[in-house]
C-alpha cells in the first residue's frame, strides 16, 4: 500500500444483514471525520422506484432505464443521514420489510448492480469514505485500503431485527423475523452478480458475542493504524 487518497482511506464494510453495519459505520464515521455511504439504500431507493413505477423485478429493459434517470444522494441531517432520490426523502419509505425482500430481488439484477457500481465508485473514489453493502471489498473497491467481514449468527441478526420492527410498532414474530434473515441471506449469497462473499483480506468480525463499542473499537484502531501506515507509505 502506498500514498492515501486525495481525503483519506477507503473503509468497506461487508456482511449479510442485521450484522450491525448501519449502526457501526455511523459510528465509525462520526469517530474518524469520514463520509459514510450506506450502499444498501441505494438498493433500496431503486426497489421503491420499481414499485412505484410499477416494474417487475426480472423487466432488467426497464429496470436500465429507471436507473438511468435516477440520481440517489446522501445528505447529513443532524446525528443522522438522510437518503434522497431524484431529490425527495425516501429514508422511511426504503426501510419497510416488503422494500427490504423486494431490494434483495432488485439487486441481483445486472443493470442494477452496474448503474450503482459507477454511482459508487465516483462517491467513494477520494477516499475518506466507509461504504457498507455486500460487495464493496469484492467488486466495487477491491483495493480499499481496510476492510471488514461483520457477521453474526442468525438466530442474533433475526433477534436485533425483531427489536428493531417491534421499537417501530410493526408486527412481527420472532421466529419469521428470523426466518427472513435466513432468507434474505440465501438470494444474497447465491446470486449470479456481485453476491455475498468475504474477501480474502478482509479482517473477520462475528458480532454475536460482542458489544457495538468492542467492535468499534476494533475498527477505529485497525483503520487509524492502516491510515497511519498508508501516510508514511
Ligand atoms: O443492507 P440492506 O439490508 O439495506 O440491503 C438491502 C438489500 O440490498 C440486501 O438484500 C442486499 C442488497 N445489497 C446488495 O446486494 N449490495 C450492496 N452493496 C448492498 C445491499
Amino acid at each position: 500500500m502506498s500514498g492515501v487518497r486525495e481525503n483519506g482511506v477507503i473503509v468497506a464494510i461487508d456482511g449479510p444483514s442485521g450484522a450491525g453495519k448501519s449502526s457501526l459505520t455511523k459510528l465509525l464515521a462520526k469517530r474518524l471525520g469520514y463520509i459514510h455511504i450506506d450502499t444498501g439504500a441505494m438498493f433500496r431507493s431503486v426497489a421503491l422506484m420499481a414499485r412505484r413505477a410499477g416494474v417487475a423485478c426480472e423487466d432488467d429493459a426497464a429496470l436500465a432505464e429507471l436507473c438511468g434517470g435516477l440520481d440517489i444522494s446522501f445528505c447529513r441531517d443532524g446525528e443522522s443521514c438522510r437518503v434522497l432520490a431524484n431529490g425527495e426523502d425516501v429514508s422511511g419509505a426504503i426501510r419497510t420489510e416488503e422494500i427490504g425482500l423486494l431490494t434483495s430481488c432488485i439487486s441481483a439484477r445486472k443493470p442494477v448492480r452496474e448503474a450503482l457500481l459507477s454511482m459508487q465508485r465516483k462517491m467513494g473514489k477520494k477516499g475518506g469514505v466507509i461504504l457498507e453493502g455486500r460487495d464493496i471489498g469484492t467488486v466495487v473497491f477491491p483495493d480499499a485500503e481496510v476492510k471488514f467481514f461483520l457477521s453474526a449468527s442468525a438466530e442474533e441478526r433475526g433477534r436485533r431485527r425483531f427489536l428493531e420492527l417491534q421499537a417501530r410498532g410493526e408486527a412481527a414474530t420472532l421466529e419469521e423475523t428470523i426466518d427472513k434473515v435466513v432468507q434474505r441471506d440465501r438470494q444474497d449469497e447465491g446470486r449470479e452478480h456481485a453476491p455475498l462473499r468475504q474477501a480474502d483480506d478482509a479482517i473477520a468480525i462475528d458480532s454475536t458475542d460482542l458489544s457495538i463499542e468492542e467492535v468499534l473499537e476494533l475498527m477505529e484502531k485497525t483503520v487509524r493504524q492502516r491510515l497511519a501506515a498508508a501516510q508514511q507509505g
